[in-house]
C-alpha cells in the first residue's frame, strides 16, 4: 500500500505530538501566519489543510471566518485535532491515494509541513488539486536542507552516534521532513501536478524553545524523544544502556543542547520554502 512506511511513522508518533501540542506550537507556530498570510482565507472560503497534525493552522484559518477542513493519514492526529478544534472538521484520510472531492470544492489549500511525506508526490499533489475550485490558492511551508536547519541534528546526533549500525542518511528525495529541500524538484512536482503561477521562496522563522522562561534544553529534549529519530534511538539504547546508562546519554544531549545556547535559550533559525500556486482557471484536469 502506498505510504505504509509513513503511515506507521505517523501512527506512533501521534501520542508525542498530541502529548506535547504546546511544545511543537512554540517550535511552529512562527509559520502558521506566514502560510496564511499568503492565501488570506475569509468568510467566502473552504480551506483544506494537508497533513493536518492536531489542527493548529486550520484552526487558525476558521478564526478568519473560513470553513476548514483537516486530512492526516494519522488517526490519533485526527481525533486529538477534532477534540481540540470543534470549529473545524477532521477526515482520515491519505491526501496522495484517497478522493478528497467530497470534502471540497476547496477555494485555498494549506499545510504547515504536512506535504513532505508522500511516496509519489505528484500523484499526491494532482489528487488534491482534483478537490480544489478553479483558481483556488495553494500556500504550504516545508524545509530547506537537513544542513541549514541544525535543529533537526543538534542533540539527536548524540544518540543517533550511539547506535549500532548507525542508521544510514536517507536519500535527498525519500519521504520525510527533507524531502522538499530542492526547490527545483518542489517546483516541478507542483507543475506537473497542474498547478499553476508556482513559487517558491525561502523564508526564515526563529523556533525558541525558552520562551516560558526556561533556556529550553528540558523543552527541546522532550521534542528530540518524540521525533523519528529520538524514538528509535530510546528503542534500542534504553534497555541496552539499563535506567543508568540512559540517563547519561540524555545528560550529554542535555549538554550539547547547553553548549550551543543562543541569548541564553535554545534557539534555532527555521530554514523553510514557502511554496504558492493556484488552480488554472480550466483546471486543466487532463494532466494526470
Ligand atoms: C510534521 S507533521 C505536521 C503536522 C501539522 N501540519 C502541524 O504543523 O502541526 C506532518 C503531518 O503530515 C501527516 N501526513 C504524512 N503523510 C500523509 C499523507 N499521505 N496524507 C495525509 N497526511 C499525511 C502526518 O500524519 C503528520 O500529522
Amino acid at each position: 500500500m502506498a505510504n505504509e512506511r509513513m503511515r506507521q511513522v505517523w501512527k506512533l508518533g501521534a501520542d508525542g505530538w498530541v502529548a506535547h501540542r504546546d511544545l511543537f506550537e512554540a517550535e511552529l507556530g512562527g509559520f502558521t501566519d506566514v502560510v496564511l498570510d499568503a492565501v488570506k482565507p475569509g468568510p467566502d472560503d473552504r480551506v483544506l489543510d494537508v497533513g493536518c497534525g492536531t489542527g493548529a493552522l486550520v484552526e487558525r484559518a476558521t478564526e478568519h471566518g473560513a470553513a476548514g477542513v483537516g486530512v492526516d493519514i494519522s488517526p490519533g492526529m485526527i481525533e486529538a485535532a477534532a477534540a481540540l478544534v470543534p470549529a473545524a472538521s477532521f477526515v482520515v484520510a491519505d491526501a496522495q491515494t484517497d478522493d478528497l472531492t467530497p470534502l471540497g470544492p476547496f477555494t485555498a489549500i494549506v499545510s504547515r509541513f504536512g506535504v513532505m511525506f508522500f511516496d509519489d508526490p505528484v500523484a499526491a499533489f494532482t489528487n488534491i488539486r482534483r478537490a480544489a475550485s478553479p483558481e483556488a490558492a495553494l500556500a504550504f511551508v516545508c524545509w530547506r536542507g537537513i544542513d541549514e536547519n541544525p535543529m533537526f541534528t543538534l542533540g539527536t546526533n548524540v544518540l543517533l552516534d550511539r547506535l549500532d549500525p548507525k542508521p544510514e542518511p536517507p536519500a535527498p528525495d525519500a519521504p520525510g521532513p527533507a524531502a522538499f529541500a530542492d526547490p527545483v524538484r518542489v517546483k516541478s512536482i507542483l507543475e506537473m501536478s497542474g498547478w499553476s503561477e508556482v513559487n517558491v521562496t525561502g523564508v526564515d522563522v526563529v523556533c525558541d524553545y525558552g520562551l516560558t522562561g526556561s533556556d529550553g534544553v528540558e523543552e527541546r529534549l522532550t521534542m528530540i524523544l518524540n521525533t523519528m529519530g529520538g524514538r528509535i534511538a530510546r528503542e534500542q539504547l534504553e534497555p541496552q544502556l539499563g535506567p543508568e546508562g540512559w540517563l547519561a546519554l540524555l545528560n550529554d544531549v542535555r549538554a550539547e543542547l547547553r553548549s550551543n545556547l543562543v541569548d541564553g535559550h535554545v534557539k534555532f533559525t527555521g530554514a523553510t520554502w514557502l511554496v504558492t500556486a493556484r488552480n488554472p482557471a480550466d483546471q486543466g484536469n487532463d494532466v494526470r
